[in-house]
């Protein structure tokens, strides 16, 4: 569906959808409406329970006097409550009332409403992962969604970086929504490589290069699978006279789960599809910066490979050397994410000496536990960082919660017989006790943040600003948090 900004025009030949804030209070293009009608806009409303509550709709019948193919109320909710997030919001709402109704064509005037971000909204609902389907139940019939406003190039101009965002988003999206015959370490590496043409670039160490560096314990992971690993490190230069890097990224990319010996139970494998999530987001990230032509040199680090069983695969209780010299006794080959993620993290900090290190991992499902499945699990060593972070969750609404990294439970990964073990005995805050494990492979200088996407990554069911399936939960947070706190202002 495209998004498309025009001259606000209440003769429309499309659908027209038009807002209304709660109480019946009437936004301009309505009171029009109203005039136009002899006052049989709010007459018709008062006759339904319609109200302006965010998201309700309601249809009323074409008549002589309006020119529109069809008109549909749709509600604003409170006027106060207006910000990017709701605006947002509504656009999805807006997309959603007639994207599979078997209209192609839909106007939605905007009024006070910014213009961009009500596009920004319908474009990411609008999302579908159709591309394995052959047969449809409810195909999206809508192809053009205009958005009505008093200066459409100026709202087209404001929409630029939304664009880009919602294709990161949908980078993300599309790469946890593949399943893992088809996104396998090497595939990953190429839709990478594919992205260079938005001035992207990528590198792509293979298994004897990693094992070259010393990336033991990612090697490790991938020893039972015979789809190789990728180190992939994409960096985006939008300021190049400057050889700083100002953030690095760092994706778990476990393209699929199995649990490995230490094998998980049949029930709900299948969502193990989804364990590269944490490096898709990273890659969509990058993305949305590049089409910003941000003024920011951020790289990610994508540690890419497939957890499973074999009789190559590791063995609970065989001890590996990380790249950062700490040994780490392996007691549970489906404690992964961490053993993947030390070594990209360490690899992370020598190479690009960043001052800010995030990183990105569907790790626990303890933090499901914790925080279920909209809200995401956030560690940091910086309070500032956290701050910054939280700040940039609470405006995109990919909402954070600060967790404890306490020095207390340090004692808990402590291994009999290597520095330390990568699971604990008990299952007692097993998203800590996970983030505890990549403290270790983290520099005292470096300012750290680690989210932990695993509740948040998949939908559970059709949502608001997207269908069931990848999210695409992240990209949005942290290319506010890079724009706000890390980019050169013009
Ligand atoms: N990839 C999983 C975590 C996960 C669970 C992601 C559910 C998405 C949805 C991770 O590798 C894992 O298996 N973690 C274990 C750790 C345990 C063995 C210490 C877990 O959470 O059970
Ligand atoms: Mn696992
Ligand atoms: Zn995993």
């Amino acid at each position: 569906m495209d998004i498309l900004f025009k001259k606000n025009d209440i003769s429309s030949s499309t659908a027209l959808i038009v807002g209304i804030y709660e109480n019946l209070l009437l936004t301009k293009t309505a009171k029009k409406i109203n005039t136009l009608l002899n006052g049989g806009l709010l007459k018709a409303l008062k006759s339904t329970d319609f109200n302006g509550k965010i998201g309700q709709t309601q249809e009323l019948l074409p008549t002589e006097a309006l020119q529109t193919k069809r008109l549909i109320c749709l509600g604003l909710g409170k006027k106060e409550q207006n910000n990017e997030l709701t605006a947002c919001k509504i656009g999805a709402h807006a997309a959603n009332a007639l994207l599979t109704g078997g209209e192609t064509a839909v106007s939605f005037a905007t009024d006070d409403l910014p213009a961009a971000v009500v596009g920004f909204g319908a474009k990411i609902a609008s999302y579908r992962f159709t591309k394995h389907k052959t047969v449809f139940k409810k195909p999206v019939t809508l192809k053009e969604f205009y958005v009505l406003t008093e200066k459409p190039q100026t709202a087209q101009n404001q929409y630029e970086p939304y664009f880009a965002i919602s294709k990161g988003i949908h980078t993300a999206r599309d790469l946890v929504n593949e399943p893992s015959n088809i996104i396998n370490p090497i595939a990953f590496a190429k839709r990478a490589e594919e992205l260079q043409k938005y001035g992207l670039t990528t590198e792509v160490y293979d298994e004897k290069q990693l094992k070259a560096k010393g990336l033991n314990m990612m090697l490790g992971v991938a020893q039972g699978s015979i789809n190789p690993p990728r180190l992939v490190v994409v960096q985006w230069r939008g300021k190049p006279e400057d050889k700083n890097t100002h953030a690095v990224l760092v994706g778990k990319g476990v393209t699929f789960d199995s649990g490995g010996l230490s094998l998980k139970p049949a029930k709900g494998m299948e969502d193990m599809k989804e364990d590269l999530a944490g490096a898709a987001t990273a890659l969509g990230t990058l993305q949305a910066l590049a089409m910003q032509r941000a003024k920011v040199n951020v790289a990610a680090v994508m540690a890419m490979v497939e957890n499973m069983p074999s009789g190559t695969a590791q063995r609970p209780g065989d001890i590996v050397k990380s790249l950062a010299g700490i040994t780490v006794e392996v007691v549970n080959t489906d404690a992964e994410g961490r053993l993947v993620l030390g070594d990209a993290l360490w690899y992370a900090q020598e190479r690009f000496k960043s001052p800010v290190l995030i990183d990105l991992a569907s790790l626990t499902g303890a933090i499901t536990i914790a925080l279920g499945t909209d809200i995401a699990g956030l560690f940091s060593n910086d309070d500032k960082l956290a701050e910054q972070m939280k700040k940039a969750a609470d405006d995109s609404g990919e909402k954070l919660w600060r967790m404890p990294l306490d020095d207390l439970f340090e004692d808990d990964i402590v291994s009999d017989i290597a520095d330390i073990k990568n699971a604990c005995s008990t299952r007692a805050a097993g998203s800590i006790t996970a983030a505890t494990f990549l403290k270790r492979f983290i520099r005292p200088e470096t300012k750290w943040a680690h989210l932990d996407i695993a509740g948040v990554a998949l939908r559970e069911k059709n949502g608001l600003l997207g269908p069931k399936g990848g999210s695409g939960f992240g990209v949005w947070l942290l290319d506010k948090y890079i724009r706000d706190n890390l980019e050169t202002k013009n």
